[in-house]
């Protein structure tokens, strides 16, 4: 009973942000994101009758932090395997883990397809992209590969809220330079930042309700690949997100320094022309999306911002891969 699995990150273009039930993590709108070819997850499950309690490794260290959450995800294919077998967890990601790029997007989605194959779950991708989402939300996104829209779904189950590929990565070869200004772990993490959000901001309704409009605009921008319009609408949903989250009480600020001045970088490389727009998640990172011909400018222009301390630049990438080992 064990097996191994990769995930990639992702970014949204079209945000999540709020949920409308929190147990089963069911978003209160719908996003659209992107997988990415350079920030990876492997993680390796073996379950072990001899071991009484479950174990998790996170790049070398136990971390008993992040066992309560992770025991909590696997009570749930436990569940559906009618078994109670503990299990060693043993993950690595190949990006830094504190710097809020999407860890528990790609730790989830690989955690759900190596427990699920080791289990021998035999689950759709649909099905393994809503078990995923309950560990975390954006999870259930890095399911898949290339261009990817999770449903917000209407059931109480959550049987509809999964996500599915949009587009595949080869339909339109965009690149992506991140813009780290800082390694720190956030302040807020974003399960808190959105349920701020819900419970004080005076925008939030306001956000959700744009969100269909928004969604069917960057739908109609990625399959007629029209960079422009995927653009304004990418950094509308993006300032919207971060806006309403600016106006909970207290407001919660994702931003350095450094995020705003890399923005402004990217607003003026492109007003001089240049294919590129920005997102923020909730963090202070700046992700630049870029036409594959503009990618070195860019990354030489967020890594003359001050206070950016790295830049990394990656592709599109494909769905969760899972090898089982008897
Ligand atoms: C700002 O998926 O991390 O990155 O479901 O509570 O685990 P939980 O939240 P998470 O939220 C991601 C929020 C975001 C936007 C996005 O990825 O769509």
């Amino acid at each position: 009973m064990q097996a191994e699995a990769t995930a990639r990150a992702n970014i949204a273009l079209i945000k999540y942000w709020g949920k409308r039930a929190r147990a089963l993590n069911l978003p209160a709108v719908g996003s659209l994101s992107i997988t990415l070819d350079g920030l990876a997850t492997q993680t390796a499950v073996r379950f072990d009758a001899a071991l009484e309690t479950d174990r998790v490794v996170l790049n070398g260290r136990e971390d008993e932090a992040a066992a309560g959450r992770v025991s909590r995800f696997l009570d749930l294919l436990r569940e559906r395997a009618g078994v109670k077998t503990r299990v060693e967890v043993i993950s690595h990601n190949n990006f830094p883990t504190a710097a809020g790029l999407a860890s528990s997007a790609s730790g989830f989605a690989a955690l759900a397809a190596a427990a699920a194959t080791a289990l021998k779950l035999d689950l759709s991708p649909e099905a393994l992209s809503v078990l995923a989402r309950q560990g975390s939300g954006s999870a259930a996104r890095s399911i898949f590969g290339g261009f990817v829209e999770w449903h917000r779904g209407e059931r109480d189950d959550g049987a509809d809220s999964f996500a599915e590929v949009l587009a595949p990565r080869e339909h339109w070869p965009l690149q992506v330079v991140i813009a780290i200004t800082e390694t720190a772990p956030k302040g807020t993490g974003s399960t808190d930042g959105m349920t701020q959000t819900e419970f004080t901001s005076p925008y939030f309704d306001a956000w959700v309700d744009g969100q269909e409009a928004d969604l069917a605009d960057a739908r109609a921008a990625i399959l007629s690949r029209d960079f422009e319009k995927l653009a304004d609408v990418a950094e509308f949903s993006c300032l919207k997100m971060h806006a309403s989250a600016l106006a909970a009480r207290p407001g919660v600020i994702y931003w350095n320094g450094a995020t705003l001045e890399a923005m402004h970088t990217v607003r003026t490389l492109r007003s001089g022309g240049m294919q590129v727009f920005f997102t923020i998640d909730a963090g202070p990172q700046l992700k630049a999306i870029c036409e594959p011909a503009a990618a070195p400018s860019v990354r030489d222009a967020l890594a003359a911002v001050p206070g950016v301390r790295e830049v990394i630049v990656t592709g599109l990438g494909e769905g969760v891969t899972t090898r089982s080992s008897e």
